[in-house]
């Protein structure tokens, strides 16, 4: 029986989820950061009844497909976990990950489509979200090591762009300079918890997520941005819980801007900090584009978007031939979304807030013999049960589904299906070199 510590020859032998996996004296071994075909020698951090958890101590045997990583982070930052293979490689991994969900989780045999790849693999994401660390003069700034919370102290992310290294390095010097204390997750004390920012169209939205009230002077911080970000925004989020959450309800508006704006695919949008927006904008096209050109409208007297987020994709599908309603549960991204429909000129577009489980019931009682079309974009978690059933009863004409957990959509799916039948189903990169992929699907009745 494998223990805690052993050090053991691995040869991964297949991959799950973000991990291969191997057999060692009969028991299963999970181990990160390697490729199909090779050997390690590897460390076991934890063992039981049969499966087993380790880290690489020294590769033996390489894969001959391996390739050199560009970041000196890779391997300890919990960030990513595919930037060892080449990028043939992950999309093949993705692929494999869906139809492996699809099938154990969903018993569903559908016709996969290949990977559809991300037009940038580097500097792709729109949004940084890095928890603070350390001890006063010297904190630390980046993201979790796997499995754990000790942060990584990154000085660069090869995942966003040149914007991200440079707010990172200037809120580090900020905090240091004003001997700011970062916040401690075992006794609850510091002031500074989180960093979270989003860039997007040459505009800046910075959050300081604070524990509790920061009374600190941020104008310098401001001053220091001033000189890097023409349009730059900053915002002191209030976060006392003693939680994993990362933002608290109230946001505070410092300077700068309040919101970012732009257009994306026709539609003009705002989106202040609280509001979800997709980070890979180059993914984001492809995957709305081919969403709306799958949804078949033609019939449609009611399309219902649920999990609308600021509605960029909900203002794309908007048509003076239909009613639309839109159901999202997080307040300023109604506010966000209802600027739009003024802006967009969507006078059939309804903003609904609330939770998607209570709202589709009623929406479709309100709607009961009118022909449905669906849209849904859940979080992790999926549409779940309640959601399912009221699809079903509601017998929606066809449904666009795009899924971030390719797990909950298998679960979700076989609950739609016989009924309804996958016409489309399609893994789209929006987080290259990291284990996570987005899917979408066309559901037809
Ligand atoms: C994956 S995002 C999709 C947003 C949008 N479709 C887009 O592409 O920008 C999921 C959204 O669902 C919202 N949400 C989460 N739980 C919800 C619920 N129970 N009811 C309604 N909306 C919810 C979140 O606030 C978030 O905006």
């Amino acid at each position: 029986m494998l223990k805690q510590n052993d050090k053991v020859i691995f040869t991964a032998q297949g991959y799950a989820n973000s991990e291969t996996v191997g057999v060692v004296d009969n028991t299963t071994v999970f181990v990160p950061f390697l490729m199909v075909g090779e050997q390690a020698v590897v460390r076991i951090n934890y063992a039981k009844k049969g499966v087993a958890y380790g880290d690489v101590v020294q590769l033996l045997k390489t894969s001959p497909k391996r390739v050199s990583t560009p970041c000196p982070h890779f391997g300890k930052c919990g960030g990513c976990s595919l930037m060892h293979m080449p990028y043939q490689e992950q999309l093949l991994f993705k692929h494999a990950k869906v139809q492996n969900n699809l099938k154990k989780i969903g018993g569903l045999q559908v016709d996969l489509l290949s990977t559809v790849p991300s037009p940038l693999q580097f500097g792709y994401r729109n949004k940084l979200s890095l928890p603070v660390s350390g001890k006063r003069g010297n904190v630390k700034i980046g993201m979790y090591q796997k499995g754990s919370h000790v942060v990584t102290n990154c000085q660069e992310c090869l995942l966003a762009d040149q914007w991200a290294t440079t707010l990172v390095a200037l809120f580090r010097q900020y905090l240091n300079t004003n001997n700011i204390a970062p916040y401690n997750e075992r006794d609850f004390s510091g002031e500074v918890r989180h960093l979270v920012a989003r860039y997007v169209d040459g505009q800046l939205l910075v959050t300081v997520v604070s524990n509790g009230k920061f009374r600190h002077d941020l104008q310098p911080f401001a001053n220091m941005l001033a000189k890097h970000f023409p349009k730059f925004g900053l915002y002191v989020n209030q976060n006392d819980g003693k939680n994993n959450v990362i933002l608290g309800k109230t946001s505070h508006h410092v300077c700068g801007i309040s919101h970012i704006q732009g257009t994306h695919m026709g539609v003009q949008f705002r989106l202040h900090p609280h509001s979800f927006f997709q980070i890979n904008d180059g993914v984001k096209d492809l995957l709305y584009s081919k969403a709306k050109q799958l949804l078949n409208t033609s019939n449609t007297q009611v399309l219902v978007d649920l999990f609308s987020g600021i509605g960029v994709l909900t203002t794309a599908l908007c048509s003076p031939n239909y009613d639309t309603i839109a159901v999202e549960i997080e307040p300023s991204a109604v506010a966000d979304a209802e600027q739009m429909k003024t802006l967009n000129n969507s006078p059939r577009l309804t903003n609904l807030c609330g939770d998607a489980n209570v709202l589709l019931p009623q929406i479709a009682e309100q709607n009961k013999g009118k022909t449905l079309s669906l849209v849904v974009d859940p979080p992790r978690k999926g549409l779940g049960a309640t959601i399912c059933q009221t699809i079903l009863s509601a017998g929606f004409d066809n449904i666009v589904y795009i899924s971030c957990d390719s797990a909950t959509l298998a679960r979700d799916l076989a609950m739609l299906c016989p009924t309804y039948k996958v016409e489309y189903i399609q893994p789209y990169d929006m987080f290259p070199n990291t284990d996570q992929v987005e899917t979408l699907v066309w559901l037809s009745k």
